[in-house]
């Protein structure tokens, strides 16, 4: 009887023993782990920022990202351009064998100019500014021309050419084109009405 009672004392006090062994973290080391938990949010969440920011802003195919343009559906030289509605522009071929892509809304108010094919050029319903076919403007309150978007031609046989910074016509003289891709991300303002 004795011995069972010792024996329960004993067990008693290895109990006692193991329960001082988990004691609660000190303040230091409290204040370690929040640290601790505080740099691995931050981390994270830098690296979700770094990727997010790598992604392109827009697919391609949606305005404010990259067109790919059929080569096949150029407009011949002086002819009515091809209107893009979802890419926001028109591909002109102008009568000195130019490509160039306007951007489609006026440099009035931001209207959108109608190519009119009986005046052979471009007419906006608001206010009447009129633009030939490479976009240079006519008459009418507009202050530019119309806007352009950055282009890049691959030919068959020659590398690619881009619009320059003003944003004129790219010359094809008589090359072949394999590619047309366009920017609508990336548009260059007339410096007027030229
Ligand atoms: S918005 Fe085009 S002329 Fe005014």
């Amino acid at each position: 009887m004795v011995t069972a009672v010792a024996s329960q004392r004993t067990v008693t006090s290895k109990a006692e023993t193991t329960q001082l062994e988990v004691n609660a973290p000190s303040r230091r080391e409290f204040l370690y782990y929040i640290w601790g938990a505080s740099m691995v949010l931050f981390l994270g969440e830098a690296t979700a920022g770094l990727i997010w920011f790598m992604l392109p802003r827009f697919k391609q195919g949606e305005f404010g990202g990259i067109f790919t343009f059929n080569p096949a559906e150029v407009p011949v030289a002086g002819t009515a351009p091809a209107s893009v509605p979802v890419g926001r522009f028109h591909v002109s071929r102008t009568d000195d064998d130019g490509l160039i892509v306007l951007y489609s809304v006026c440099t009035h108010l931001g209207c959108l100019p109608k190519w009119v094919e009986t005046n052979h050029r471009f007419e906006c319903p608001c206010h009447g500014s009129k633009f030939e076919l490479d976009g240079k403007y006519i008459e009418g309150p507009a202050p530019r021309s119309l806007d352009r978007f950055r282009t890049m031609v691959t030919f068959e046989d020659n590398p690619i050419a881009t619009t320059n910074d003003v944003g004129d016509p790219i010359l094809l003289e008589g090359h072949l084109i394999v590619g047309i891709r366009i920017d609508t991300s990336d548009r260059i303002k007339r410096l007027g009405r030229v």
